[in-house]
């Protein structure tokens, strides 16, 4: 057996067996929403690394975009995502995202989800960076935590879905390009489970913990995009990273968000000698696509040489901020950040993934049976920067495509035969590794050679020593989460220096240093597979 196809050995005659119609991996909005569109005649389990409530998608502030406001339009809506996506998006998609974004708010509203509203028949709609129009609708600025509980609340009182907590995906089980399962590990009961299924949908989110400064919680690491690598599945787009530029710089806490809602609501972005720099960088100030300002904000910290920069909106009042920015203003109090009088000191960190498991708009990709939705996968809709408040909206439009196209794949089909004979002895040998030391190291690489701005002398430093650690563990035996978790950082980290190695441009937010145009006459996608 090829040492790189599975994680861990196992012979499907010892496992546990669970039977399913459906096993979705991930319970951020993408995955639960996909749980919710799907017929409740098909059974489903959702597969969660740690608690249900612990995704990215929870900790979302600023909104979801939808274009309800008078003189807006999808058209418009269609054209800003363009441009922000600098030249990369696939247009298909996104038509679908924004034609179909209406109706999946209204969806979301009938499942009981409360936006802030003007009144009973009007939502509240603010704007964020690259938007010509009002249309970010938001509940405070913890609309994500607002979207997943209501949903959550509901996927909870659905007879025809478990929820399956501490449990680790490892490996997609596949027979001649067919998915037939999940292997994975359940940590309350210290035992490998093999889910059968009809369909596999990965919706594990991005793989901020790449980097050291990220907004994405402890469990974004990869799993999902690594798991669909191993078997065969298409990758695309992986260079493509994006920092936030607002992200709050205290010495103890430097994955807080500042919403980019807040430049939405005029705050300005000032170098350390308080001096106002994003007119010099953009025609859009402070709302511009979000590489840019990053960038920007960058090279402002590199010429001051400081590590941060800050962002005012002392000039709205106390009473208003405590209002609609509940959260945030909370937050920034309990270090000792009054944001009424007080600039926050900011700094870009890793934010979102634009690449992922490749798939068409029905979310399928080129494994039958196995489908990919939210920031884990890629359709092409993001381009090479994504729109500020597409994400959240990407995983509804995305999660209703699927929910339908599952229900016409199932019903069609006979009902696969779901059983499966397997023994997996991949040579795999116990080894001694450090995995939080490479964990670290593998963090600063990234951080210091993939970063916001990257050059091939820094990309082969980074290669080299990911391709080292990547030698020490291909084939070590792993036996606990620490040890998948470090095969699926080393092997995402080598693909991501890789397509950013290939990638011989500068474009939305891969910027390299040593090739600053960008080359529409050469164009091409990064599509990745493994050689099987
Ligand atoms: C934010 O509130 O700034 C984040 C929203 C997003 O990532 O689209």
């Amino acid at each position: 057996m090829d040492v790189y196809r599975y994680l861990v050995d196992f012979d499907t005659k010892d496992l546990i067996i669970e039977n399913h119609d459906v096993v979705i991996i991930g319970s951020g909005i993408a995955g639960v929403y996909t749980a919710l569109e799907i017929p409740e005649k098909y059974s489903i389990a959702i597969l969660t690394k740690e608690s249900i409530e612990i995704s990215n998608s929870v900790l979302a502030q600023g909104g979801i975009a939808v274009s309800l406001d008078k003189g807006d339009s999808p058209e418009l809506h269609f054209k800003d995502t363009i441009y922000a996506g600098a030249g990369l998006c696939n247009e298909e998609s996104v038509w679908v995202l924004v034609k179909e974004a209406a109706e999946n708010i209204d969806a979301l509203c009938k499942f009981g989800v409360e936006f802030d509203r003007k009144s009973k028949n009007e939502l509240c709609l603010s704007r964020e960076g690259a938007h010509s129009k009002n249309r970010i609708i938001h509940a405070g600025d913890t609309t994500g935590k607002e979207v997943c509980d209501k949903l959550i609340s509901i996927v909870k009182t659905r007879d025809n879905v478990v929820i399956k907590e501490r449990t680790f995906a490892l490996d997609l089980v596949t027979e001649n390009n067919v998915c037939k399962g999940v292997l994975a590990y359940d940590e309350d009961k210290d035992a490998y489970i093999l889910y059968l299924a009809d369909v596999v949908v990965c919706a594990t989110g991005g793989f901020g913990q790449l980097y050291l400064n990220t907004t994405n919680p402890e469990v974004a690491t990869g799993d999902g995009v690594c798991l669909a690598y191993r078997a065969g599945a298409e990758l695309m787009d992986l260079e493509f990273i994006q920092f936030h530029p607002t992200v709050l710089f205290h010495p103890e806490n430097k994955s807080f968000l500042i919403s980019e809602a807040v430049r939405g609501e005029g705050a300005l972005l000032k170098n350390i000698h308080g001096e106002r720099f994003m007119p010099k960088y953009h025609e859009l100030n402070e709302l511009a696509p979000r590489d840019i300002v990053s960038r920007s904000i960058f090279s402002e910290m590199k010429k001051t040489k400081s590590d941060h920069v800050y962002l005012d909106i002392t000039f709205k009042g106390r009473d208003y901020l405590e209002h609609r920015f509940p959260n945030i203003y909370k937050t920034c109090m309990s270090y000792g950040i009054d944001m009424s009088k007080d600039y926050i000191p900011v700094a870009p960190a890793e934010h979102y993934c634009m690449g992922g498991i490749r798939t068409d708009v029905w979310g399928r990709t080129n494994i039958k049976g196995f489908f990919a939705c939210g920031e884990t996968a890629c359709n092409g809709i993001h381009g090479a920067n994504r729109l500020a408040s597409n994400s959240l909206l990407e995983g509804l439009v995305f999660g209703h495509k699927i929910g339908t196209e599952i229900d016409s794949l199932i019903s069609k089909c006979e009902k696969r035969q779901k059983s499966i004979n397997l023994k997996v002895e991949t040579g795999r040998c116990a080894k001694n590794v450090d995995t939080e030391e490479i964990k670290q190291d593998i963090k600063e690489t990234m951080t210091k050679y993939v970063g916001i701005t990257r050059d091939k002398e820094g990309l082969e430093k980074a290669k080299q020593k990911v391709d080292t650690y990547y030698e020490i563990i291909k084939d070590m035996k792993n036996t606990n989460i620490r040890h998948y978790e470090i095969q699926n950082i080393v092997l995402l980290s080598k693909l991501v220096i890789e397509s950013a190695l290939e990638r011989k441009e500068s474009r939305g937010a891969h910027f390299r240093r040593d090739y600053q145009e960008r080359d529409d006459k050469n164009w091409k996608r990064n599509i990745i597979k493994r050689k099987i």
